[in-house]
């Protein structure tokens, strides 16, 4: 069944493999890790690689990161001839590198330009576009709400609040109130986000604030089981069957081998706060080719 739960954007994370795991564990949509709209339209192949999909992975948005609402906009209309079923806007990043080119979380303090950009997105696309915002730029300037009512009337299709401003980062607890007023002040869809930990903690997040799904970042990095009613730290048993699928998928869509790190990486997510977990981290860090990293767990299940 499938949870009313998105898996957030992440980049370095949300590669096909994962996503196609959050799926079977019960996504009720995936969305992309950032990608750069220059790429698209200079036709970079490792950012054209980062559409990749599958047809087990529908609805699957694909997210787009920039500044200028004509190349936003072209990058959108070439995105289209691929198999996606929703655009997103990155509006919410607060990395710097982003920020400083005027893209991301910038876009909250010049909304004539996020409403341009939106504009020339949906103006070069039939696929349904989405937002994805923070709260505001500071605890000075909360403009959630006026924001989603812009992106509302630009043409957006449904907005992502995620409860934190830049000034924020990512400490601090996510403000669920500012999705609650947000969601009064609009009529298209609003998906809650921010510092959801379990499947239960995310139907309260729905109960309290109103929001019509709620998207989970963080906490599903080595927990896809987070988008099924269940425990949040399950057994031992839980995590390496939901690790080995996820071993599995791998192969199929990367090159094992050359996505090491990264895979090392989600591989130790498996076994966080867990009695024992960080003797088995050692030995996944220590891998030195994904054979080695997928024996270790038929070890551990012996
Ligand atoms: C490592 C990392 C990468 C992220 N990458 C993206 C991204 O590419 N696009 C985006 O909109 N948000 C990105 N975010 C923000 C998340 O999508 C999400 O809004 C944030 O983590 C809050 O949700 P959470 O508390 O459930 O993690 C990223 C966050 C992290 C920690």
């Amino acid at each position: 069944m499938r949870s009313p739960f998105i898996l957030a954007p992440l980049a370095g994370y949300t590669d096909l493999p994962f996503r196609l795991l959050c799926r079977e564990y019960g996504a009720a949509l995936t969305v992309s890790e950032m990608i750069s709209c220059h790429g698209i339209t200079y036709g970079q192949q490792p950012t054209l690689n980062m559409l990749a999909t599958s047809q087990a992975e529908s609805p699957f948005a694909v997210q787009l990161f920039g500044a200028e609402p004509a190349v936003m906009g072209e990058a959108a209309a070439i995105i289209s001839n691929y198999p996606l079923d929703i655009i997103d806007i990155n509006m919410g990043c607060p990395v710097r590198k982003v920020i400083k080119k005027g893209a991301g979380c910038a876009l909250m303090r010049t909304p004539a330009i996020a409403a341009k950009i939106i504009r020339q997105v949906t103006k070069n696309t039939a696929k349904p576009v989405t937002v994805k915002f923070r709260s505001g730029w500071n605890h000075q300037e909360i403009n959630a709400v006026s924001f989603a009512q812009m992106a509302e009337d630009a043409g957006a299709a449904a907005v992502t609040i995620h409860g934190r401003t830049w000034s924020d980062g990512f400490s601090g607890q996510a403000d669920w109130q500012v999705i609650r007023q947000v969601r009064e002040a609009v009529n298209i869809p609003v998906i809650g986000n921010g510092d959801i930990d379990s499947y239960e903690n995310g139907l309260q997040m729905m109960a309290e604030t109103g929001c019509a799904a709620v998207m989970i970042g963080r906490a599903a990095l080595g927990a896809p089981w987070i988008f099924q009613p269940g425990p949040s730290s399950p057994p031992m048993a839980v995590r390496v069957a939901a690790l080995s699928r996820h071993l599995e998928l791998i192969p199929r869509y990367m090159d094992a081998n050359r996505c090491l790190g990264r895979t090392k990486n989600h591989a130790g997510r498996y076994f966080k706060g867990i009695p024992g977990g960080s003797a088995i981290r050692k030995k996944i860090y220590e891998a030195t080719s994904f054979s080695q990293l997928a024996g270790l767990l038929a070890g551990d299940k012996k």
